[in-house]
């Protein structure tokens, strides 16, 4: 039967078989990820076995999807993601306006900052107003970020938006749930 997988959203162990059931029944946004990334995985000619391992799923379930690979199928995943992202979030802004470099050592800013994805939701993430400043003052596009604790993402989602490629790590499983990006 094999080692148990743990799922990254929520901690909780399962078998490679249960593991895809899981993540389409309570991580929809993970569930589409793990069909993605399974596509990609097939462009890049990694064999089933492989595919299967890399991915934490059984090889009948990565066939299964391989099956379902027509473009029509990665078409349908596709629109189905992007309504999933619109429905579940209600962004009015992708950056913030009038965004201005901090220069001096005493930062302040207008408000905490709600632009993309970010809100005061999880417990103890800063304003993405700080990671925004030290990425632009010390980084140039297309550089790596690596934030060593993550939480919610904050920083990530400033990469992203600011076309540097981020890494995150947390010690806490799942901790970038409430980030659906
Ligand atoms: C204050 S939160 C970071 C919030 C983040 N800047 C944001 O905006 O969402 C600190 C994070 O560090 C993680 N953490 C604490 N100790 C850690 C360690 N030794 N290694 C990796 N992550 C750690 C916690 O699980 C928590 O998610
Ligand atoms: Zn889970």
């Amino acid at each position: 039967m094999g080692k148990k997988v743990q799922c990254s959203y929520c901690g909780q162990k399962y078998t490679r078989t249960q593991f895809p059931e899981h993540l389409e029944k309570d991580h929809e946004g993970g569930y589409f990820r793990l069909i993605e990334n399974i596509m990609s995985d097939f462009q890049n000619e990694f064999d089933v076995k492989d595919i299967a391992v890399n991915n934490c799923v059984t090889e009948a379930f990565v066939k299964k999807v391989a099956n379902q690979s027509t473009l029509q199928s990665m078409l349908l995943i596709k629109e189905k993601a992007t309504s999933y992202s619109a429905k579940k979030l209600d962004i009015r802004l992708w950056e913030p306006e009038n965004f201005n470099l901090e220069t001096t050592t005493i930062w302040s800013f207008p408000d905490r900052g709600d632009w993309a994805t970010h809100s005061g939701k999880y417990r103890g993430n800063w304003s993405p107003f700080i990671p925004r400043n030290v990425i632009l003052r010390y980084t140039k596009e297309g550089e790596i970020v690596l934030d060593q604790f993550v939480g919610s993402g904050t920083t990530l989602v400033e990469t992203k938006l600011l076309n540097r490629k981020g890494i995150g790590v947390d010690i806490k499983p799942g901790s970038d749930k409430t980030d659906p990006t």
